[in-house]
């Protein structure tokens, strides 16, 4: 049987089962959505982020459902049922077509065996309807870990940070500030009957009422325009960029923020743009291509300035660290099932080491922001904490601005329904010699 005979949902319980063993949706979904006509693509899509978005509350109610778990060789039935709970509580489509075709999915996937199995926990769910969810992470739908994270952390937001990483997050923009004003960016797309509203905080910024292709936004192709959370487009104020500066931008792929330090002041003198993914990196040089933007790319591990610094000191460095991405979950659902409560110690060992390296590169007089999409603090203030206690000289700037909150080594921004993502900026000073 060839592939593109394999129905939508099975295709969707197959990427599942890659996520659960821990591919990105990024990694996995491209290539599940070549198996389709352009047409059901973006239902396969649709599927694949609210089974994940949902995952931790269907997965309790079908365990529920379940007298003892499938066989290991049989878990991609698990999912199958997954995806249509996920339908079954989350979507307009009729019960008993949802019953049909998940049954009909699970002969297609050779599972012949299990579609008594199958028919019979969706009947039940369809007549009992949802349980009850029998603690926070399933009402929540994150991983235990996660809410008593959070909870910990968070003690007055945690529940508020939870609802929010499950809203659909909007389609915010950045207009190139080369091309047009955003006054003008706003005419033209209310022309193309595109509803959007300024940014309130970013001042390229613009949020869409609703999502849109990217090709249908005026000019896109040529470059007036990127598609760029307002959080992640605060960094260009806070590196006070001038005109004759060297800025380093020292985690830089896909390039959001290279092409927005670009964007933001013409004259630099240079924008180097380091990451240590060979795959990622070209995704870089791609945007800078559209914006018709230029930076000097390198793949490299940033931390070891050996082999690829020569010698010159940076007067801006930004340093948008690898790390949690807990400030971003309601774009990237996935990150529930990927991360564990383990990977933040080491996360936060490769920020400070990070911050560390780069810190020697700076320009005496010279700033360096660090970043994060994370609201974890140990990866956040207490990274920056930590690095003050250590580094001579290092002098924490405060900046005035309207956003976040002050965390005393940096500011937080809880991800907010209604605009921008969860991150988190600190602002580092060197003294002139
Ligand atoms: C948060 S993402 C950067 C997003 C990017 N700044 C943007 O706005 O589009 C972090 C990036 O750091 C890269 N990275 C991780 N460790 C690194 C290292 N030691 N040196 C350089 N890049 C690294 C990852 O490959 C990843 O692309």
């Amino acid at each position: 049987m060839g592939d593109h005979h394999q129905p939508m949902r099975a295709i969707a319980a197959s990427v599942m089962l890659a996520v659960e063993s821990g591919e990105s949706l990024s990694q996995c979904l491209p290539p599940a959505l070549q198996r389709l006509e352009l047409n059901e693509r973006p239902a396969l899509q649709a599927l694949c982020y609210g089974t994940c978005r949902w995952f931790h509350r269907l997965d309790g109610e079908l365990a529920g459902r379940l007298k003892k778990p499938l066989k290991r060789s049989d878990r991609i039935v698990h999912h199958l049922m997954l995806v249509a709970l996920f339908q079954l509580r989350f979507s307009q489509q009729a019960s008993y077509a949802i019953l049909n075709e998940t049954v009909e999915a699970c002969r297609t996937l050779g599972k012949p065996h299990l579609t008594g199995l199958v028919n019979g926990v969706l009947r039940a769910a369809e007549r009992e309807g949802a349980p009850e969810p029998a603690n926070a992470a399933s009402r929540y739908s994150h991983p235990d870990w996660m809410v008593e994270k959070l909870r910990h952390n968070w003690p007055e937001n945690w529940q508020q940070i939870l609802e929010a990483n499950n809203a659909q997050a909007p389609m915010t923009l950045r207009v190139n500030a080369l091309r047009f004003s955003r006054e003008a960016y706003l005419s033209l797309l209310q022309e193309a009957g595109i509803e959007a509203t300024p940014t309130r905080f970013a001042p390229q910024g613009i949020q869409l009422s609703r999502p849109v292709q990217v090709d249908q936004l005026p000019w896109f192709a040529d470059g007036a325009v990127s598609v760029q959370d307002e959080a992640a487009q605060l960094c260009t104020s806070l590196l006070d960029l001038a005109p004759g500066q060297r800025v380093l931008d020292a985690c830089a792929a896909p390039g959001g923020k290279t092409c927005a330090i670009l964007e933001s002041q013409a004259g630099l003198a240079e924008v180097v743009a380091i990451d240590e993914s060979a795959a990622r990196l070209p995704r870089v040089q791609e945007n800078l291509d559209r914006l018709d933007l230029n930076a000097s790319l390198v793949q490299a591990d940033a931390a070891d300035t050996k082999q690829w610094w020569d010698g010159q000191l940076f007067d801006r460095i930004l340093l948008d660290v690898p790390c949690s991405a807990s400030g971003v979950i309601r774009r990237n659902p996935d990150i529930k099932l990927l991360r564990r409560e383990t990977d933040i110690v080491p996360l936060a060992g490769i920020q400070l080491g990070l911050l560390k390296a780069m810190w020697a590169i700076l320009r005496p007089g010279g700033r360096l922001v660090y970043a994060t999409c994370s609201v974890f603090p140990q990866e956040n203030h207490r990274i920056i904490q930590r690095f003050l206690k250590h580094q001579d000289g290092a002098m924490l700037n405060e900046p005035e601005v309207q956003w976040g909150r002050d965390m005393g080594a940096g500011r937080q921004l809880l991800p907010d329904p209604g605009s921008h993502d969860g991150f988190f900026y600190a602002v580092l000073e060197k003294p002139e010699l």
